[in-house]
């Protein structure tokens, strides 16, 4: 049987991984830039986290959500005092698309409501209802294409009001900084109007933290840089290390019935035992501390590289953006310097997702690659200023 061909893939084969590095068959060393699309949060084969696997699937692997599974409650105990979300409760599933598929049910559930209001440039998944919030219209299938939905300006609170005044929205949902559309974060005044607005009109405030939560950006969540309370806040990618795990933080006003919402996997042992060993690993090692940290050292280093026009994002959720497409630069550094790293729908957008436990010594190694890669790009592309300001 073949494999149903989706994925353009690079012709490399990773069979080991060792914290912010990735190992080929033949022994090749890559530097893992992308994170396996932020997803890595505390490093390839973290012991911790390969002993707490270890030592769960010796003792129980699986069980269905029927029965009593304390490792749940670790998971949330945890989530909420390294997050520092209070009077929150937890539901657990496996992806980040099913983690905001259960977050709009739940809003339409709680409101009555139906419709949705989505930003430009946002991706939120490619299952039923969130790929209709999804603005990539070539992900979207006939079937895709029912729900009541409503795509908006990012950063525009009146186009907001007036949709919101139409009484009739269960859910205004965003990512705090869009992943794929390019590390695009609105103004703090967006956020907090979009929070207001949503409580007078009673429609849910969603914060897609798929990617831009646990840590990534040097706050456990990138919304609490804005100071506002989302109804739900969902999770996933980091959440797991790379054990498929995602879920929804939903505020205590919002209540649980029995049947409302449902899994067969989510919140499974293993996953609990995934889920607390990385949570204990970004408490223990200080990882959202060294997100910060390293944020600053990698703008003082882009700004000494008059290629790179801006610097997009925060913490290690960090774009370069350059006045050319970088597919080729990718491809170089790729097999040229062996370092991944990703894209974005900006196609002139270089992403940086490491792992967080990721040090400047191989930042260093990054800067060293691109300024040689770049020598092939000066005459295509002459350097001219940076519009990073010098820190
Ligand atoms: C912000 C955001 N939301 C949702 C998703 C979907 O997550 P998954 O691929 O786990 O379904 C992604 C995936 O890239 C994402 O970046």
């Amino acid at each position: 049987m073949n494999l149903f061909d989706v994925y353009p893939l690079y012709n490399i084969a990773p069979v080991k991984g060792e914290g912010v590095f990735v190992y080929d068959k033949a022994g090749t060393k890559y530097l893992d830039l992308y994170g396996g699309h932020a997803v890595i949060s505390i490093g390839h084969s973290h012991p911790t986290y390969v002993s707490a696997l270890k030592g769960q699937v010796e003792k129980l692997g699986f069980y269905s959500n029927s029965i009593q599974n304390p490792l749940q409650e670790e998971l949330a105990g945890k989530l909420e005092s390294v997050s520092g979300c209070e009077n929150y409760s937890l539901f657990l599933c496996n992806s980040g698309a099913e983690a905001n598929e259960n977050a709009l049910k739940l809003a339409s559930f709680h409101t009555g409501k139906s419709r949705v209001i989505y930003f430009e440039k946002a991706f939120h998944g490619r299952t039923s209802g969130v790929v209709a919030v999804t603005d990539n219209q070539s992900i979207k299938a006939p079937f895709n294409t029912g729900h009541k939905v409503t795509r908006l300006v990012f950063d525009d609170v009146p186009s907001l009001e007036n949709e919101l005044k139409k009484e009739d929205v269960a859910a205004v949902i965003f990512e705090v900084i869009q992943g794929v559309g390019g590390l695009e974060e609105a103004t703090t005044n967006f956020y907090t109007e979009a929070s207001k607005l949503c409580k007078k009109h009673a429609a849910l405030l969603i914060a897609d933290e798929v990617q831009s939560g646990y840590g990534r950006t040097g706050d456990f969540f990138a919304f609490q840089k804005h100071g506002i309370r989302p109804d739900i806040i969902s999770i996933a990618k980091g959440m797991g290390n790379g054990f498929p795990m995602g879920g929804i933080l939903i505020d205590q006003a919002i209540q649980a019935k029995h049947g409302l919402l449902g899994t067969t996997f989510g919140g499974n042992h293993l996953a609990c035992a995934a889920g607390i060993a990385v949570l204990d690993v970004i408490e223990k090692e200080q990882l959202m501390e060294n997100a910060a940290s390293i944020y600053s050292y990698v703008k003082s280093a882009a700004a000494e590289i008059p290629h790179v026009k801006s610097l997009k994002g925060r913490g290690l959720m960090i774009g370069l953006e350059f006045d050319f497409e970088v597919a080729p630069l990718r491809k170089e550094m790729l097999f040229t310097h062996h370092i991944f790293t990703g894209a974005a729908s900006n196609k002139n957008l270089l992403r940086i997702l490491p792992p967080l436990n990721i040090q400047k010594e191989h930042f260093d190694t990054f800067f060293k690659a691109l300024k040689q890669a770049l020598k092939n790009f000066s005459e295509s592309s002459p350097a001219t200023a940076t519009n990073i300001e010098k820190s």
